[in-house]
């Protein structure tokens, strides 16, 4: 069969025989992979892709990073699985190096399987350590797709599996372009925590479990908050007595240029949940990085949680050597370091172009926001109506030049692994900036 034949079977197979998620399935255009490296992948026909998004902010170490490989061969061929009852070395190591690179009040991790399952288990730490059962969280937010963590979300998609678990609040974000009480950023006081605070007391501090936000907002636009908004929301939580737990499944290992994005504002959470780029993504794994105080409350008594996958040897190999890969070849000080070159180059293409309303981004975590005219901060899609034409042209437009990214909404997103160069880094931009005159063409 000709490669492309072997294409059109393998996407023929797929969309027949399995689903994709979030897509009207008959609408799902999956491109069939072949390989990776480094920053680069190829699909099936041989096209090579500059992957600007880190597949699904995961991939942080690139692909195919011959430590991790390593590792997991090396793994696999010892020992494949232990019941979660027994512990390897790989399993034992893995919890001891994330306590050295959490904050310092962090001390022990209850190892999943992915993001979602780490937020699950978060919510039943913070109720049955705390013994309260409500819990706050934000409207422009997304921590998982099972029922527990698909409540704790509030993004639309919240409302397919309604009604969730019990508990949830939702309150709004410090998304200051489109600030919920009309205030600008520069001058405004924090009315999105001086809220909280207020919901806090219509919901009695008293049945408050714990706040969970994501460390700098992903899929929901990333919004880098004030240096102010962290601090002030530790505060709260410790005028309250209520736990502060910081979903840094996207947001974690490197991406915002430091280990945590919480670091950025030295606030140290109750609980940190982490995924993703925990294992480079080479294998499943999360973890439930809790403090001191909630591990030695369970020194005693039963954890009530389970899974078959707890500790997997696969993936804590994986893990161990993705995490010693980010240390070891100094990437969180890369996204950093490249993370200025991003911003230097976004403010000027925004000079440029008049369809960029702002540009956001801490590390290499960043996005573009387009707008018909910059005084009326108009979407440049009508998103809300299902408007989707002008963004699939230009992520057509970004394929066609080599550069895959996520573009939703009236958002282009930028997530390059952690290993990018400058000159990929400004290939990926310059795509970017190319096909940026054609939204240009429809600013009003
Ligand atoms: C902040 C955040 N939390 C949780 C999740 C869910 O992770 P998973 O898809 O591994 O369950 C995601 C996924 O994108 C995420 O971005």
């Amino acid at each position: 069969m000709s490669d492309e034949g072997l294409t059109r079977d393998i996407v023929n197979k797929s969309h027949k025989y399995n689903f994709f998620s979030w897509a009207v399935q008959s609408q799902a255009k999956p491109i069939a992979l072949e390989s990776g490296e480094g920053c680069y992948f190829w699909d099936m026909e041989g096209n090579r892709y500059l992957d600007f998004i880190s597949q699904l902010m995961c991939t942080n170490a690139g692909h195919q990073h011959p430590k991790i490989i390593a590792a997991i061969k090396e793994q696999a061929d010892k020992l494949y699985f232990a019941a979660p009852k027994f512990t390897t070395q790989v399993r034992a190591e893995l919890a001891e190096l994330l306590a050295e690179i959490t904050p310092d009040n962090l001390t022990k991790v209850l190892f999943t399987l992915g993001g979602a399952e780490s937020n699950e288990n978060a919510i039943k730490f913070v109720r049955h350590y705390t013994g309260k059962f409500k819990i706050i969280a934000r409207y422009r937010a997304y921590h998982g797709a099972t029922h527990g963590a698909m409540s704790l979300s509030g993004d639309i998609r919240r409302t397919k599996i309604e009604p969730g678990i019990p508990g949830i609040v939702h309150v709004p974000d410090p998304y200051c372009y489109r600030c919920s009480f009309h205030q600008e950023r520069e001058t405004c006081n924090l009315e999105c925590v001086s809220y909280i605070e207020e919901v806090i007391h219509y919901e009695d501090p008293d049945s408050i479990a714990a706040i969970f936000m994501e460390g700098v907002t992903g899929s929901n636009g990333i919004f880098v908050p004030r240096d102010d908004y962290w601090p002030a929301v530790r505060s709260l939580c410790d005028k309250y007595n209520i736990l502060l737990v910081s979903d840094e499944v996207m947001s974690g290992f490197g991406r915002t240029g430091e280990w945590f994005a919480v670091d950025n504002w030295d606030v140290k959470p109750d609980i940190i949940t982490m995924a993703k780029g925990l294992s480079g993504s080479a294998l499943p794994l999360g973890a439930v990085a809790v403090s001191n105080e909630i591990a030695e409350y369970f020194w005693d008594r039963m954890l009530w949680m389970g899974l078959t996958y707890n500790g997997h040897p696969m993936s804590c190999a994986a893990g161990l050597a993705a995490v010693k890969v980010y240390r070891d070849e100094g990437l969180i000080e890369n996204s950093g370091k490249m993370g200025q070159v991003m911003k230097a180059e976004l403010a000027k293409m925004q000079d440029r172009h008049p369809s960029i309303g702002e540009f956001r981004s801490i590390g290499l975590f960043g996005v573009i926001e387009l707008v018909k005219h910059r005084d009326t901060r108009e979407p440049i899609v009508d998103w809300m109506s299902g408007e989707t034409e002008l963004m699939n042209r230009l992520y057509q437009e970004l394929m066609k030049r080599g550069v895959y990214t996520f573009l939703t909404r009236n958002w282009i997103f930028m997530a390059p692994p952690l290993i990018v160069t400058e000159k990929e880094l400004k290939e990926g931009l310059a795509a970017i900036d190319d096909v940026l005159s054609i939204a240009d063409k429809a600013v009003k």
